[in-house]
């Protein structure tokens, strides 16, 4: 078993990330605190690859290490740190009962969750913790039974969250299966299947995953020479938005009309932007989830029309063609 001094370590590092604003190098200490700790409980050490993705009809959930490596993509974990506590509070203050989270994909270390139950007390919330990976699975059950968390833990549960059926009722639901351009992994497919299974007043964390198209002015080189900056950005539209209210992949496609006048070099990009809960929002360069992808370098301004859409495959990914050109 830990001792209170790590348990201690856990509850300085999650006031950390809530409370530290901004500063990235706080972020930074809290998370790598965090990551030696409950690597040193479970054995899951993103640096020795012993665990194999998984390849499942909606997408890849990824390995035991590549999930416990999430944890030190600091502003990531913070910000979805600081908008569950919120969740988890307005549902407290607001039920009398206990409150019941499923978090679908917890991987090895349950990291949007472990570093928070100590708010609580275990009468208040009652946690599903699901995996469709059993080492990320067992790694969290040894995580939470070590650090004496499992009057917590209503269930661990080894399926897939793409097609998992609901047994129970849930007040919040938590799932990042996610990268940037909502590529590779199930986040639409698990979205799809859990929230029609919940009830209307069920907070689904992430709250909304929305996708933009924008050009970014690339640099003017004469050889080595900069002649002109790049960098500056145009908001073309808005491809589509992940929700509740909006979980019909069919309706994710959208064709965006670009600009005549331009007659430098641009680059076609898609931003994911990811509102958490609340206010807790992860945009542009946050983290790897909102890294900008490339899709076109447009040189001239000849391409008219682009459309993008949805494929919603065991490969998911935003695909797109160029519709038409200026005659
Ligand atoms: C990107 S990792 C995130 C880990 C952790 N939730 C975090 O935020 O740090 C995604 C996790 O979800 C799991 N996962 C992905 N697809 C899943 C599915 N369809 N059903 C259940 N678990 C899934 C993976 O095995 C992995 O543990």
């Amino acid at each position: 078993m830990v001792s209170t001094t790590n348990m201690t370590l856990v509850r300085a590092a999650v006031e950390r990330l809530i409370h530290c604003g901004d500063d990235f190098q706080e972020m930074k200490l809290a998370v790598e605190s965090l990551y030696e700790f409950f690597k040193s409980i479970t054995g899951i050490d993103f640096t020795k690859w012993n665990d194999a993705d998984i390849h499942l009809p909606s997408g890849k959930a990824i390995s035991a290490e590549g999930a416990a490596h999430c944890l030190l993509e600091f502003r990531r974990t913070a910000i979805f740190l600081r908008g569950i506590k919120q969740a988890v509070d307005s549902k407290v203050d607001s039920n009398e009962g206990q409150i019941k989270i499923l978090y679908a994909g917890c991987g090895p270390y349950a990291t949007l969750i472990t570093p928070l139950l100590h708010y609580y007390s275990a009468d208040k919330i009652s946690v599903t913790l699901l995996d469709v990976n059993s080492v990320s699975l067992n790694a969290a059950e040894k995580l939470i039974n070590e650090l004496r968390l499992g009057d917590y833990i209503e269930q661990f549960v080894l399926a897939d969250a793409a097609t998992y059926k609901v047994d129970r009722p849930y007040d919040i639901v938590i799932s990042e299966t996610m990268q940037a351009g909502l590529k590779n992994e199930p986040q639409v497919a698990i979205a799809q299947n859990l929230i029609p299974q919940c009830s209307v007043d069920t907070i689904f964390i992430p709250e909304r995953i929305t996708i933009d198209a924008y050009l970014r002015k690339r640099g003017i080189w004469d050889g080595d020479r900069l002649l002109e900056e790049g960098g500056e950005t145009n908001h073309l539209g808005e491809l589509f938005t992940v929700s509740k209210a909006n979980l019909d992949s069919s309706s994710y496609r959208k064709v965006i009309t670009l600009p005549q006048t331009f007659n430098k070099p641009y680059d076609l990009l898609l931003y994911t932007t990811i509102k958490v809960f609340g206010n807790e929002v992860l945009g542009l360069n946050d983290c790897s989830l909102n890294l900008p992808l490339k899709y076109f370098e447009l040189r001239e301004g000849y391409t008219k029309t682009v459309e993008f859409w949805y494929n919603q495959s065991n490969k998911p990914k935003i695909e797109s063609k160029i519709l038409d050109y200026i005659s």
